[in-house]
Parts: C-alpha cells; sequence; structure tokens
C-alpha cells in the first residue's frame, strides 16, 4: 500500500469517525489518516474545548460529567452531519446510544483496539483526563474495558493499535476501508 493513499484508494464519502479508550491513539492516528486520506481531520474533544471555552477537566470540574456528555452529544451530532472528514471522538462517545446510533447512520466506525499495558503506557504521559485523577489508572482503565469493549466491538472496523508504527496503523485502517467500499 502506497503511504499515500490517496494514489489507491477513493476519498471517503462519509466521516470516518474513531473510537476507542483514552490512550488508544485516536487523535494521533487520525491526523495522519486525514492526511493520508485527503480529508480533513476533527478532533471532537476538541471542538467541546472550544464550544465551552475551558479545558475537559474544568468543564468536570466546575459542571460536572453529566454537563460534558450533554456537551459531547451536541457537538457530535453537528459534526456527524457535515461532510466527510477523520473524526476523533473521546472515549465515552461510542457509549452513548444517541451518539453510536447516529454515527452508525451516517459515518463509518474505526474501534483503535488496545490492550490495558499499551493504554496504560499511553495515558500515563499526560495527567489530563479527569477519570483518571480519581484513583487507581490501572483500575479504572481495566473497568473501561470490560463496559466498554463489547460496544466499541460493534464499530464497523476493528483495528489493532497495540503494535506497529503509526504508518502502519494507518495502512491498516486505509486497506479496511477500501474493502469495506468494495464489499459493502
Ligand atoms: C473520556 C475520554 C476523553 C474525554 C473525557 C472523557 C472518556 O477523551 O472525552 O475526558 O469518557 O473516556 P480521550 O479518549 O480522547 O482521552
Amino acid at each position: 500500500m502506497a503511504s499515500n493513499a490517496t494514489d489507491t484508494s477513493p476519498a471517503p464519502t462519509k466521516p470516518i469517525v474513531l473510537v476507542g479508550l483514552m490512550g488508544a491513539g485516536k487523535s494521533t492516528i487520525g491526523r495522519r489518516l486525514a492526511g493520508a486520506l485527503g480529508i480533513s481531520f476533527i478532533d471532537s474533544d476538541q471542538e467541546i474545548v472550544e464550544a465551552a471555552g475551558c479545558s475537559i477537566s474544568d468543564i468536570f470540574e466546575m459542571y460536572g460529567e453529566a454537563i460534558f456528555r450533554d456537551l459531547e452529544q451536541r457537538v457530535l451530532l453537528r459534526l456527524l452531519a457535515g461532510g466527510p472528514c477523520v473524526l476523533a471522538t473521546g472515549g465515552g462517545a461510542f457509549v452513548n446510544p444517541t451518539i453510536r446510533d447516529t454515527i452508525r447512520e451516517k459515518a463509518i466506525s474505526v474501534w483503535l483496539k488496545a490492550d490495558l499495558e499499551v493504554l496504560l503506557e499511553r495515558v500515563s504521559r499526560r495527567d489530563t483526563r479527569p477519570l483518571l485523577k480519581s484513583g487507581d489508572k490501572s483500575a479504572i482503565l481495566s473497568k473501561l474495558i470490560d463496559d466498554r469493549y463489547p460496544l466499541y466491538a460493534g464499530a464497523d472496523i476493528v483495528i489493532d493499535s497495540n503494535a506497529g508504527l503509526h504508518e502502519t496503523v494507518v495502512e491498516r485502517i486505509v486497506s479496511a476501508l477500501a474493502q469495506k467500499v468494495d464489499h459493502g
């Protein structure tokens, strides 16, 4: 597969939505995937921050998680009504049934699946995630794996994001997307 996938793949006609737990690589991989597909990249957490005018941590701290989830839904429904793009979502987005159903209807979902050890190593690099501040990161992530992996498993495409260079993961996604277009 060529590193510039636009040479070999048709441009997507719908949003490509990356789902998965914190540390799965949604933003990093998403940015590169968008470059490879020749479409724009949008990070829904970043859009929430811009809409709220403060950080995700501040939203959780000042208004609580329920308000964050409400904002998350509003921002994602707006973004999903737009044209093709690569859209990285926060880890809780695909858990919300309204968001999940809208993604199913309007987009192609890609679950970046990673093991606990890999996620733990990646989330430990930054201490900005409110859900991980309340206790042992390993125990919290492990519980989120139990709760959310059965839901993420409903994504259209599942990609192992444990190992390999970012470029390799991007190439795996591009080829899975091409198969999806060819075979429905
Ligand atoms: C969350 C994940 C975060 C962010 C918020 C809640 C979650 O995004 O949306 O802190 O519920 O898993 P990332 O998955 O991009 O870290």
